[in-house]
């Protein structure tokens, strides 16, 4: 015999109760977005790999390393997507959603590929649900999607919760920044963990995400990016401060805080929980002002966020779980009554009720049993002399007309 067929490496099949707390974190955050004015949006699971290339930036470890890349032929190549934003951003030009009252608030719940090294929290597919608001600058727009993570970050009960703030200016005021950033890593290469120093003119940013001992000394004392924003940055930041002040935030301002994503600008942020391990990112995002450009379309501001639905769920208590109701359960003493039993469940959930059939062919003691199992309400069983509605809360049994089961499951026996 062949060996067996595992799911791959960093993939997970959702099963049983981990299916329906899924479920009811979806329903926790479309609780929080939908009434803030944040639709549904969903884009192919791949797309051009020049989309990420460009969108999300040539230097990042996304496209570096962790892009699921094929060639589809006709010198076509395409990527399992790695995040949301970029294809958000492309839909938005594609379907001319300029013309639409901006900010157009989209929001996403999607799975997406990374080939990570999997651990706890870290998977090759994974899902996100996400966010993005796109065509307006206004600081309002950055503290109310943070603002709105925060809530369903709460309503779910995540533990050990830590929100932390930065701003990574403009391009223009990161020039400035990078050339004395830069400067500081080079007067210090030696120091430098070799990843670090390979790519100091390429990203020397992400040196403030390494865990080397040598290159986070080095970076203690770097220039921080926060002392470098232009006027209307500063002002932008101040602004998001303010409201999310307003709103009851609560926030670190992190000045080393880096994404590890190109398109950011201005306002970037991420929670963190303690109740994760290693991989304790549960959501983050930012505002990526340029990014319509980089794809080739006219200019519009966006901001959005993504968090993790795994990481999610690690990090707070398993929602209460209720297996569906079962109203009917159409049980049948023979074989023979195997089409009557079908045509009766059938109506029954025709007539709005959850109605299972037994299709395990077991006895009927063993049907009665599976019934029980299932929790439910009334069983009807269907016998050569005619049919019973069994009340499986009180234990009372009826013989009844066939053609009344449904006015007694309404009404009672
Ligand atoms: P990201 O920080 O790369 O941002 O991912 C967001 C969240 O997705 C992380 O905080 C984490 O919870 C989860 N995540 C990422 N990689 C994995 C993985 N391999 N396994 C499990 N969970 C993972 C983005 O993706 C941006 N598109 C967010 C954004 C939206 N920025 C602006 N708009």
């Amino acid at each position: 015999m062949s060996d067996r067929i595992q799911a791959p490496r960093g993939t997970f099949d959702v099963l049983g109760d981990d299916a329906l707390a899924r479920d009811a974190l979806v329903e926790a955050a479309r609780r929080v977005l939908e009434p803030a004015g944040y639709g549904r949006i969903e884009t192919p699971t791949f797309e051009a790999t020049s989309l990420f290339a460009r969108g999300v930036g040539e230097s990042t470890d996304v496209v570096q390393k962790e892009m699921y890349t094929f060639d589809a032929g006709d010198s076509e190549s395409l990527t399992l997507r790695p995040e949301g934003t970029a294809p958000v951003c492309r839909a938005y030009l594609e379907h001319g959603m300029h013309k639409l009252p901006q900010p157009v608030k989209l929001w996403y719940l999607s799975s997406f590929f990374r080939r990570e090294r999997p651990q706890k929290g870290r998977y090759r597919q994974f899902w996100q649900i996400g966010l993005e608001a796109i065509g307006s600058d206004d600081p309002a727009v950055d503290a109310e999607a943070i603002l709105l993570l925060s809530e369903i970050l709460e309503a779910i009960g995540s533990r050990g919760l830590r929100l932390r703030i930065s701003s990574l200016g403009t391009a223009a005021s990161r020039t400035a920044y990078r050339e004395e950033l830069t400067a500081h890593l080079r007067a210090n290469e030696d120091r430098l963990s070799q990843e670090v120093r390979e790519r100091i003119d390429l990203n020397p940013l992400r040196a403030f995400d390494a865990d080397h001992p040598g290159t986070r000394e080095v970076m203690a004392s770097a220039p921080l990016l926060l002392d470098f924003l232009a006027d209307d940055d500063h002002e932008h930041f101040e602004a998001v401060k303010e409201l999310l002040d307003a709103a009851g935030v609560v926030y670190e301002i992190d000045p080393t805080l880096v994404r590890g994503l190109d398109y950011y600008t201005r306002t970037v942020f991420e929670y963190t929980s303690d109740a994760l391990g290693a991989q304790s990112g549960v959501g983050g995002g930012g505002r990526y002002d340029g990014l319509m450009e980089q794809l080739g379309g006219a200019p519009a501001p966006g901001i959005g966020w993504a968090a993790g639905v795994e990481r999610m769920l690690l990090a707070s208590p398993p929602p209460p779980v209720a297996p569906p109701p079962v109203d009917l359960y159409v049980a049948y003493a023979t074989p023979e009554l195997r089409v009557a039993a079908f045509k009766l469940a059938a109506d029954a959930r025709r007539a709005g009720h959850a109605a299972r059939l037994e299709l395990g062919g077991r006895s009927l003691k063993g049907q009665l049993k599976q019934a029980d199992r299932a929790g439910a309400r009334y069983v009807a069983i269907l016998g050569d002399e005619g049919t019973s509605l069994k009340d499986m809360q009180s234990g009372e049994q009826k013989t009844v007309e066939p053609d009344t089961v449904m006015h007694h499951i309404r009404g009672g026996l």
